[in-house]
């Protein structure tokens, strides 16, 4: 499913073409699509069937506000990791009771904030953050319902894309030490025990560190029983990939029939939470950027583009694919080789290499693919203004932030006195 389509050869976005909101926003921007995001979230929501389950959106992924909103409206939960994102949610009318908090660095403010407004749970990483939740609940006269994240230590030798989920990694409890933090947490006056979690890493195209993992915690889980530990829900954290080139991906249904199967298999029918990000936005999101040169070293050719890595970091920081297509497919020119390069001051600025692209200077390209992970990661590099975001509603569509400006680039700045 992608909201994106060529009609008569040029690309639209549910019914506006591309072009015309190139022409009217300017580029860079990025440009999503309200029915896919829903699509997607309603895909997954349904694929849980009569399954009780809550669907916490993970607000890193893309925190646009016209996203959340979009979202919340839909009765989504939420996955955050800082006083932001929780703050995002309540202004897009995010329910707090239908909010997790996860992060290995809770501040102490950011805890405080997240009592005050009675989220659903908080993933706890370490026996410190523990017991800093239960002193700052204490002082505010309230019991914060807490699960612990564990790491389910997935083998690296089967696995070796995921990163998270690893013994060394920085985040979670080792399982072995997840009984002793439940202990502790069960003797302390103002936290309860909710759940157990986990989050095992991103762009996973196989269900079986899923299921791996979602069996160890469910065995943690049988254990807590023994010691008269009640759990209330399983959180699987979120990862699922989506198809950014040929990867063959589990899809929602595969997915959510999977892990519903991994929790009756050991007789569970204990609530399943998930912590989606990528598999419900990635697909709803494009680039627009226009070629602002063409040149050639004799060897190699270059388009020149107007965004750059602070616009979308994802191929320079992970060497990331992302498709690259022209809006329209009947451009005057000649199908070359190109590396598609930004206007950043660093050799890694590269969008993509090596592309077979027909196009010519003013040709506006769409980066596909760009709806998690893109905006978000966006930064001023270079003193660029950060580019716009765009939503598109069937037929119309909305400017969801504006291209930021050079005043409010330098507004939190100041000059020494003299
Ligand atoms: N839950 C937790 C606790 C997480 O740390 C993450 C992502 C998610 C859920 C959502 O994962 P997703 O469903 O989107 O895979 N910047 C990287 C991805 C970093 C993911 C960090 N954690 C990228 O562009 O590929």
């Amino acid at each position: 499913m992608t909201g994106f389509r060529r009609r008569d050869g040029e690309l639209y976005a549910d019914g506006v073409p591309l072009a015309r909101i190139a022409a009217e926003v300017g580029t860079p921007c990025y440009v999503y699509v309200r029915s896919t995001i829903e699509g997607n979230w309603r895909q997954m929501s349904a694929a849980f069937g009569e399954y009780p389950h809550l669907i916490c959106y993970s607000v890193k992924a893309n925190s646009n506000l016209a996203v959340l909103s979009t979202l919340a409206r839909l009765g989504s939960g939420f996955d955050i990791v800082s006083e932001g994102e929780l703050e995002r949610v309540l202004r897009a009318g995010g329910d707090p009771a239908k909010v997790v908090f996860s992060g290995v660095g809770k501040s102490r403010r950011e805890i405080t904030r997240a009592l005050e407004v009675g989220i659903r749970c908080f993933d706890i990483e370490s026996a410190s953050e523990l017991k800093r939740i239960n002193a700052l609940a204490a002082r505010a006269g309230v019991v914060a319902p807490v699960s612990v994240r564990v790491n389910p230590d997935i083998d690296a030798d089967t696995h070796p894309y995921i990163a998270t989920g690893l013994r060394d990694s920085k985040f979670g409890i080792p399982l072995e030490q997840a009984i002793a933090a439940y202990r502790a947490a069960a003797d302390m006056q103002n936290v309860s025990i909710f759940g157990v979690a986990a989050h095992i890493g991103s762009q996973i195209t196989d269900m079986l560190p899923f299921t791996d993992a979602l069996d160890r915690l469910l065995r943690l889980v049988e254990d807590l029983e023994e010691q008269r530990i009640p759990i209330e829900h399983v959180d699987i954290g979120g990862g699922l990939g989506i198809r950014y080139r040929d990867e063959q991906v589990p899809g929602a249904a595969r997915y959510v029939a999977a892990l519903i199967e991994g929790m009756r298999a050991r007789g569970f029918d204990l609530p399943l939470l998930i912590e989606p990000g990528r598999a419900i936005v990635g697909n709803a999101g494009i680039m627009l950027t226009t070629v602002e040169y063409v040149k050639s070293n004799g060897d190699k050719n270059f388009a020149v583009v107007d965004a750059g890595m602070n616009d979308f970091v994802r191929p320079a920081l992970y060497g990331a694919w992302h498709d690259i297509v022209p809006l329209l497919s009947d451009s005057v020119g000649q199908t070359r080789r190109y590396d598609v390069v930004g206007p950043v001051c660093e050799s890694g600025d590269v969008l993509g290499k090596d592309r077979d692209l027909n196009v010519v200077e003013g040709d506006v390209l769409a980066i596909r693919n760009t709806g998690a992970y893109g905006w978000v990661l966006s930064s001023n590099y270079n003193s660029r203004p950060r580019p716009p975001e765009v939503m598109v509603d069937d037929d119309e569509f909305y400017l969801v932030r504006h291209r930021e400006t050079i005043d409010e680039l330098c507004a939190a700045e100041s000059v020494l006195p003299e």
